[in-house]
C-alpha cells in the first residue's frame, strides 16, 4: 500500500517525498509494467501533491509531476514528428482586417474566389492517422513540427472513432463509400462546457485548484500520462482538415473534405457557410457573435478558407501562415461592475467559498449578478474589495470570474477583505487542512451543512425521496421539523399537512416516499451520508465489500484499502467519519428509524465481502488453520493464491513468516495480521 505520510510533515519535505513516490510509480508502471500500487492510490498521491503545490505556490518546482496534469512540457510522452508540419493562422481582430486579408487575395487570384466559414473552436489542435481505416496515432500540434503522442488519450474520446466507416446517413443513399487507405485529419479536441463545469464542480468540493477555462481543461486533460484519466473527462473533437488522403475521391475543396469526412463518420461540425464575397463573411461573424453563447463548446472565433484546394495551392503560404485562410477572433467578453458585497457560502462538506456580489451587468448573453471567487487565496491574490470596479469575463462562457480589479478606480478606505476566523452561519471556528486549500467549518451540526446534506441525502442518486425539493427542505428546517437527516424519518402526515403549500395529500405522498427510502440499500446510504471521499462508485465498492454498516465501520486502513480503486486518502475519510461521535450517534438514529444498513449479497452482482480480492497466506496463524483461513477467505468471495504479485491485495502473515513476506514488503503490498483478516471479514473488533 502506498504510504501516505505523516501530514503534519513541513510541507517542502512532504512535496519532495511525493514527488519522488510519483516519478517511482510512474516508472514501474509505464516503464517496468509491474504497477505497485493501484490507480485510485496513485491518483491520491498526485492529489496530494496538487493540493499541496496549490496551498504553497513557492514549492512548484518546473519537473514536478503535476506539470503534467497541468500541461506544462512533458518530457515523458513520446513525441512525433509531423511530416506535414501544422500551421498556426494569421489573426484578424476587427471586420476591416479581415476585409484587408480578402482584397489580397482578390488580388492575387485575380478574381472573388468560394470562402469557407467555420467556428474557430477552442481546444488543442491534434493530428490523427487512420490507416486501413483504423486509428493508428494521435498526436498533439507540438511546435507543429514536432507532437506528443497522445494515441490512447485520444482512443478515450468518444466522439472520436476508432475505425472509419460509412455514416449511417450515407450509407442508406449510396454504397459506394471508400475507406482511404491513409487519412490524417487534423482538429479540435475540447472540453463540452456542461462537462468543463462539472470537473470545476467536482474539483471544488474537493479542495483542488480548479482549471481557468474549457481550453487549459482539455489541454491538461488530453497530456495527462495517465489516459485513465483523460477516460474519465468528458473531451470531444471536431476535425476540419484533411492533411493527407491516400486513396480514391480525394476532395478537391475544403467544403467538399469537411462533408467527406463526416460521410466516414468522423465529427465534423455542422455551422459552416460557404460564401462568396466578404459581405458573407461579415454576416457570418455578426450571426455567431452572440449566437456562440448557446453552443454546447467553446469558440472564440471564425475561421475563414479559401475552398478550392487548386486556389488554396496557387496561394501557398508565408514563413508562418497559409495565405488562404485567417482566423477572426472576437474580442474576449468582458464587463466592469462593481463589488457591492462579498458573502461567505457553506457547502455540504463544509467548505467555505467567498462570492462576490455586483451590481448586475450583462455579459455574454446573460445577467451576471455574482461570482465565485473560489477559495481565500484566489481572492487574496485578486485582492477584491466591496466597493472595488472589476473587470468579469466569462470562463469558458460558463462560469463568471472576476479578472482583475480596476484599481485606479478603488475607493478610498476599501477594506481587504479577510475570510472569517468563524463558520457564518453556525459561529464554530473554521479549519484549513493540511495539504488543502480548502477552508472548512467542521462543526458536523452547522445549518448550512445541515440543509445541504439533507438535499443530497434525499436526492435521487442517494436515497432518492420524491416530492422533497430545495424549497421543502428549507420550509421544515425554518419550521424546526428537521434537525439532521435522521428526522426525516420521524415526520408524521399531521406535521406536514397544515404547513403552507402541502396539504393532506402531497404530506402523505412525502411521508410513503420517505418511507420507501428505508430501504434504499447499504451503497445508497453510504453515499447519501456525504462521506468525503466517497462518491457514488466509491459508495458501491464499499457496499458490495463490506456489506453492512457495521463492517464497514470496524474496518481498518488495510480493510478499506484493500478494495480495489480505494486509495490511503479515501480510507482516512471514510475512517474520521466513523471515528466522529456525532456521526455514530447518527446512524444509531437512523438504525432505530428502521433503515436498512445492509447490502443484500443478491443485490451486489457479484457479491462477497472480499470479492475481487487476492490473498497469500504465510507463516502459522494464531487461530486458523491454513485450511480454515483458506476457506473463510472463499467464502466471503476472495481468492487465496500460493504466490505473492503485485495484484495480490494482501499478504496475511502469522508467526515465522516465509519469503512472502519480504516479497510483499519489497512490492508495497499490505500485509495483514489475522485480526486485520477478521475485520475485513466483518467480525467486530
Ligand atoms: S484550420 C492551416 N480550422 O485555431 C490551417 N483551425 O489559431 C490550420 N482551430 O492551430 C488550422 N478551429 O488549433 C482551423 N475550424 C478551424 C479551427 C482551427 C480551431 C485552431 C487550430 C489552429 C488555431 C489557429
Amino acid at each position: 500500500m502506498a504510504k501516505s505520510g505523516p501530514k503534519a510533515k513541513d510541507p517542502a519535505a512532504r512535496a519532495a517525498e511525493l514527488r519522488d513516490e510519483i516519478e517511482r510509480h510512474a516508472r514501474l508502471y509505464y516503464v517496468e509494467d509491474r504497477p505497485a500500487i493501484t490507480d485510485a492510490e496513485y491518483d491520491a498521491l498526485l492529489r496530494e501533491l496538487i493540493a499541496l503545490e496549490g496551498a504553497h505556490p513557492e514549492l512548484l518546482t518546473p519537473d514536478s509531476p503535476t506539470q503534467r496534469v497541468g500541461g506544462t512540457p512533458m518530457g515523458d510522452l513520446p513525441s512525433v514528428r509531423h511530416e506535414i508540419p501544422l500551421l498556426s493562422l494569421e489573426n484578424a481582430y476587427t471586420p476591416e482586417e479581415l476585409a484587408a486579408w480578402v482584397t489580397r487575395v482578390v488580388e492575387r487570384l485575380g478574381r472573388t474566389p468560394p470562402l469557407v466559414c467555420e467556428l474557430k473552436i477552442d481546444g488543442l489542435s491534434v493530428s490523427l492517422v487512420y490507416e486501413g481505416g483504423v486509428l493508428a496515432r494521435a498526436a498533439t500540434r507540438g511546435d507543429g513540427t514536432t507532437g506528443e503522442d497522445v494515441t490512447p488519450n485520444v482512443r478515450t474520446i468518444h466522439a472520436i472513432p476508432l475505425n472509419l466507416r460509412a455514416a449511417d446517413a450515407v450509407r442508406k443513399i449510396s454504397s459506394k463509400v471508400k475507406i482511404p487507405a491513409v487519412l490524417e485529419v487534423r482538429g479540435e479536441v475540447y472540453f463540452p462546457k456542461k462537462s468543463f463545469a462539472a470537473l470545476n464542480a467536482a474539483r471544488e468540493e474537493a479542495g483542488l485548484p480548479l482549471f481557468a477555462n474549457p481550453r487549459n481543461a482539455a489541454a491538461g486533460s488530453l497530456r495527462l500520462l495517465d489516459a485513465r484519466i483523460t477516460a474519465q473527462r468528458k473531451l470531444s473533437a471536431f476535425l476540419y482538415s484533411i492533411a493527407r488522403w491516400e486513396g480514391e475521391r480525394a476532395p478537391a475543396s475544403q467544403s467538399e473534405g469537411l462533408s467527406t469526412l463526416e460521410g466516414i463518420s468522423l465529427p465534423v461540425n455542422p455551422h459552416r457557410a460557404v460564401v462568396s464575397a466578404v459581405d458573407g463573411v461579415l454576416a457570418f461573424l455578426d450571426v455567431w457573435r452572440t449566437k456562440r453563447h448557446d453552443l454546447p463548446f467553446e469558440t472564440d472565433g471564425v475561421v475563414v478558407k479559401v475552398d478550392a484546394l487548386a486556389d488554396q495551392k496557387r496561394l501557398g503560404q508565408t514563413a508562418k501562415f497559409p495565405r488562404w485562410a485567417i482566423a477572426y477572433k472576437y474580442p474576449p467578453e468582458e464587463a466592469t461592475t462593481t463589488v457591492t458585497g462579498i458573502v461567505v457560502q457553506v457547502g455540504r462538506t463544509g467548505v467555505l467559498t467567498p462570492v462576490a456580489e455586483f451590481t448586475p451587468v450583462l455579459l455574454a448573453g446573460t445577467v451576471v449578478r455574482r461570482a465565485t471567487l473560489h477559495n481565500h487565496e484566489d481572492l487574496a491574490r485578486k485582492d477584491v474589495r466591496v466597493g472595488d470596479a472589476v473587470a468579469v469575463e466569462k470562463a469558458g462562457d460558463v462560469i463568471p470570474q472576476v479578472t482583475r480589479v480596476l484599481l485606479e478606480k478603488r475607493p478610498r478606505g476599501a477594506q481587504p477583505f479577510a475570510m472569517p476566523a468563524r463558520c457564518p452561519v453556525c459561529g464554530e471556528k473554521v479549519a484549513r487542512q493540511e495539504g488543502e486549500v480548502a477552508v472548512r467549518c467542521v462543526n458536523p451540526s452547522c445549518p448550512a451543512q445541515a440543509a445541504e446534506r439533507l438535499r443530497h441525502f434525499v436526492s435521487r442518486r442517494a436515497m432518492d425521496v420524491e416530492g422533497l425539493g430545495d424549497e421543502r427542505i428549507d420550509q421544515l428546517l425554518g419550521a424546526g421539523l428537521l434537525e439532521d437527516v435522521a428526522s426525516l424519518y420521524a415526520l408524521t402526515v399531521e406535521q406536514l399537512a397544515p404547513l403552507e403549500r402541502w396539504g393532506e395529500k402531497s404530506a402523505a405522498n412525502a411521508i410513503a416516499e420517505i418511507e420507501r427510502s428505508k430501504d434504499a440499500g447499504l451503497a445508497r446510504l453510504l453515499f447519501g451520508l456525504g462521506i468525503r471521499q466517497v462518491g457514488e462508485k466509491t459508495a458501491k465498492l464499499l457496499a458490495r465489500r463490506f456489506l453492512s454498516m457495521e463492517a464497514l465501520g470496524a474496518a481498518d486502513e488495510n480493510a478499506l484499502t484493500s478494495v480495489s480503486e480505494i486509495g490511503p486518502e479515501t480510507a482516512h475519510g471514510i475512517l474520521d467519519w466513523f471515528a466522529r461521535p456525532p456521526n455514530r450517534a447518527l446512524l444509531s438514529k437512523l438504525r432505530a428509524a428502521g433503515i436498512r444498513m445492509t447490502e443484500s449479497a443478491a443485490s451486489s452482482a457479484t457479491g462477497g465481502i472480499l470479492f475481487g480480492g487476492v490473498f497469500v497466506l504465510t507463516g502459522t496463524l494464531p487461530r486458523r488453520s491454513r485450511e480454515e483461513a483458506t476457506a473463510a477467505i472463499e467464502s466471503a468471495g476472495g481468492k487465496v493464491s500460493g504466490s505473492v504479485s503485485k495484484k495480490t491485495t494482501a499478504v496475511i502473515a502469522g508467526e515465522e513468516p516465509g519469503s512472502k513476506l519480504d516479497k510483499a514488503k519489497s512490492l508495497g503490498v499490505a500485509v495483514w495480521t489475522e485480526d486485520d483478516l477478521d475485520r475485513a471479514l466483518g467480525a467486530p473488533a
